[in-house]
């Protein structure tokens, strides 16, 4: 096996230098700026099926069966989640939208897990109608309004309740979830109580967490994994189906790790199958929600470098043509980037910069500090680690339409939405 250069290491699992500087599975991207204009998101089905094949795989190991949810809220363009579905995973979806999608991607109802912690009479109503096979309670209103909707269309929803069991996790504050005070989920006494007096027209099955996302330091995953059974046990609940969310962090810089999404979900099967048989009771069914470790790694957003200039205080900028609009992540968590140039990757920097983005904000910056060869006017820049939460989140302030996205896979590419134009930007003006 070839080592990749430093400067790829946060890139898909098939980029390689070429002649044209960095390819994904044969296409220079270079290439496909030219072809589909920046910018752009690309990419990698390989790496997207590896990572979601990898984790469905490891629950079938789960002694009592395990099911896979992609989270919807990270990546939801249609042919990705074909590639997600095909590779047997599930849908995680959290609005009557985000069930649309799953739906005209092909997936089953009985595949879906609804999320929300302020579902609408609308997201409760799409999610019997798709036959969700469970949805996950956020309080006792939640519980009320969806079983009001099951009694008239006369039908059992089976339910879980989240728990927000004040674990704190290593990640940005505003992507924490699992603390005592957050927004999501109810405490464990109430959670309880809740899953004991269902109201008619639902069946509870068991329990829900969800600690918060980026997580690169797995161990408050596996505690939150180990201390529900035993917080069942010690409550008289019967847990037919634990529900460990999501969370697992990717590589965006290369100094950072790439866990394995299938060995993490390996180690929650351990570690609940062990609690469980040190409490003795039965091993719940497992299922696991992850969204950033299947798609995050697989996508590149390519732009084109418009101006650079160097200001008041020495500092360089390089304007590219998109930003806040397609990467929300810096702005909503100061997030950090490795941005090279696709076609000199690995060109000796001629100094360190700031790339500006494109909109009238003085936060819309994308990186700062970034070593980079002479960069001009016309390079194309490619940030790595940008499948999830980057299209899902993007929008059109100051009127720049949404980007583009391509799909790679064996040895070509194809666009699977198209950009945002000047007319869709006005297409909902009454
Ligand atoms: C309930 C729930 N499940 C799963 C996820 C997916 O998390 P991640 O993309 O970090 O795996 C989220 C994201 O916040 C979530 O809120």
């Amino acid at each position: 096996m070839t080592t990749r250069p430093t400067a790829l290491l946060p890139f898909p699992d098939t980029a390689a230098l070429g002649p044209r500087g960095i390819e994904l599975d044969g296409v220079p991207l270079t290439q496909l700026a030219e072809e589909h204009g920046t910018p752009l998101y690309v990419y990698d089905a390989a790496s997207i099926r590896t990572r979601a094949r990898a984790v469905v795989e490891a629950l079938h190991e789960a002694p009592n069966g395990g099911h896979a949810s992609f989270a919807l809220k990270s990546q939801s363009a249609s042919r990705v989640l074909e590639l997600i579905r095909e590779a047997g995973m599930g849908a995680d979806c959290a609005s009557a939208g985000e069930i649309a999608a799953a739906l005209r991607a092909g997936f089953a109802g009985s595949g879906l897990v609804i999320h929300g912690n302020a579902k609408s009479e609308e997201d409760l109503r799409a999610a019997v109608e798709a036959d969700a096979r469970l949805v996950v309670l956020d309080g006792r209103d939640d519980a009320d309004r969806l079983a009001a909707i099951c009694r008239e269309h006369g039908r059992t929803q089976d339910v879980l309740i989240r728990i927000a069991p004040g674990i704190d996790v290593n990640t940005h504050r505003h992507i924490a979830t699992g603390h005592h005070g957050s927004k999501f989920g109810v405490t464990p006494a109430e959670g309880a109580a809740l899953l004991k007096a269902m109201p008619d027209g639902l069946k509870g099955r068991g329990l829900h967490v969800h600690l918060g996302s980026q997580i690169l330091d797995t161990e408050p995953l596996i505690s939150a994994a180990r201390w529900l059974p035993a917080f069942a046990k010690a409550e008289g609940i019967d847990l037919e189906i634990l529900d460990v969310g999501g969370g697992l962090g990717i590589r965006y810089t290369p100094d950072q790790d790439m866990p394995d999404p299938g060995a993490h979900t390996r180690n929650l099967i351990e570690a609940i199958a062990t609690v469980c048989g040190d409490e003795g009771i039965p091993v719940p069914e497992v299922i696991v929600e992850p969204g950033r470790s299947i798609v995050g790694q697989a996508g590149v957003t390519l732009y084109t470098v418009i101006g650079t200039k160097t200001v008041g205080d020495g500092s360089t900028w390089v304007a590219v043509d998109g930003g806040m609009g397609d990467n929300m992540r810096v702005g909503l968590y100061g997030a950090t980037y490795a941005p090279v140039l696709a076609a000199r990757p690995t060109e000796e920097p001629s100094g360190s910069y700031r790339i500006a983005g494109r909109h009238c904000e003085s936060t819309d910056v994308l990186a700062e500090g970034v070593a980079l060869p002479s960069p001009a006017v016309g390079d194309i820049v490619a940030v790595p680690a940008t499948g999830a939460y980057h299209q899902t989140m993007a929008h059109s302030y100051n009127l720049f339409g949404r980007p583009a996205a391509v799909l790679v896979e064996g040895g070509s590419a194809r666009l699977i939405t198209r950009r945002e134009s000047v007319d869709d930007l006005f297409s909902r003006d009454v």
